[in-house]
């Protein structure tokens, strides 16, 4: 059986290293010293100034819109996971959905400035969607413009860098998801990541309660992570290159043996990409649902992500966005891991072409 992701597991020997040091300080939670050093090892390798370790990335996206003390109308993009949706509705934010670009997928400059409601909107909050993104840049120029905050969900970005930078440098906030099917893990986890110390300081206390010993000073929510799960990371750290470099070779079989009518999704050319996923666009959602039906047959799963449009989930009332819906019905991510073969990859493959 295939599915679209495995999680990825070490040596568990490894692991064990780690627990015995916890049995021995006792120290589960709250700050403890394997949070504190993968705080700081990722920080450093991902060129921040301030690492956050959360308890997932939902978790993230929550301190960020609250740590900017976000309000009202809010700029987001209808291609994405549904927790970037919810947590601005959540948090008591209007989402306006702005149509993504037809390549990237992701929102981009152009696409910010084609709307009218510019004038009322309180931040902005988008997705680095499958590692991948638009134009930065002229992004942070509109934010620094409107005089507005621009949040990153890099939940599939970890280790992505573009123009030579790590991406997590670009915009005001950027949080990640370390959930186990990610390509780094914490098994749960996520982190806020950001180069404005005021506000680092600001989502660390609210992260934490709001609250030191026995100075209450904000509303806060139980955002922490235990030593478990720092240790979980600390080990899958190490192993990240290993990680990276199998996934990418996975790729580019893919990249070599499906063919035309299949739609390969194209990468910003100035990125150094993590290979999180696999997507695959079809020519029509039939197809998409024939080739599914015929992999589900030989027990593969691959996985409408995303699918559908936010714009268009039950529980939100959204603008149109016509690229985002079109899209959505013909996309598809297939099986990547850590340790998927050559052999499942040729199998798959030849599935869907002989489907075709
Ligand atoms: C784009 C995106 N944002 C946010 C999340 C939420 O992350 P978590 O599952 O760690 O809460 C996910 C999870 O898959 C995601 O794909």
């Amino acid at each position: 059986m295939l599915h679209v992701t495995k999680s990825f597991l070490p040596d568990l020997k490894e692991y064990v290293k780690y627990l015995e040091k916890i049995w021995d300080s006792h120290h589960l939670t709250n700050d403890g010293p394997f949070v504190k050093e993968l705080e700081y090892k990722l920080g450093e390798f991902l060129e921040v100034e301030n690492f956050i370790f959360v308890s997932n990335g939902t978790i993230a996206l929550q301190l960020a819109i609250k740590g900017l003390d976000l309000k009202g109308n809010v700029l987001t993009t209808p291609f994405s996971y549904c927790a970037t949706t919810n947590v601005l509705i959540w948090e008591g934010c209007k989402p306006i959905f702005v149509d993504i670009d037809p390549i990237s997928l992701t929102v981009n400059s152009q696409q910010i400035k084609s709307l009218t409601e510019l004038n009322s909107i309180s931040g902005i909050l988008t997705t680095h969607v499958y590692g991948n993104c638009g134009d930065l840049e002229e992004q942070e120029i509109i934010s620094n413009q409107l005089g507005i905050p621009l949040i990153y969900d890099g939940a599939h970005a970890f280790g992505v860098k573009y123009r030579g930078k790590s991406i997590f440098n670009y915009g005001t906030v950027s949080t990640c998801s370390f959930h186990a099917t990610k390509v780094f893990h914490t098994i749960e986890g996520g982190a806020v990541m950001t180069n404005d110390h005021k506000l680092a300081e600001k989502i660390r206390g609210i992260r934490s309660f709001g609250h030191k010993n026995d100075d209450y000073f904000d509303i806060g929510i139980n955002g922490k992570n235990s030593e478990f799960h720092a240790a979980m990371g600390l080990v899958n750290f190490d192993n990240f290159s290993t990680i990276k470099k199998h996934r990418e070779i996975s790729s580019s079989i893919y990249d070599t043996l499906l063919k035309d009518p299949i739609i390969k999704y194209k990468y910003n050319s100035e990125l150094d990409r993590n290979f999180s996923y696999y997507p695959i666009m079809f020519t029509s959602e039939d197809l998409l649902l024939q080739v599914t039906e015929k992999l589900n047959n030989y027990q593969i799963y691959p996985r409408r992500y995303f699918y559908p449009s936010l714009n268009n989930l039950p529980t939100v009332t959204g603008n149109v966005c016509l690229n985002s819906e079109d899209i959505s019905k013909r996309i598809l991510c297939l099986p990547l891991s850590a340790d998927i073969t050559e052999g499942d990859i040729t199998k798959i493959s030849t599935i869907i072409m002989s489907s075709l």
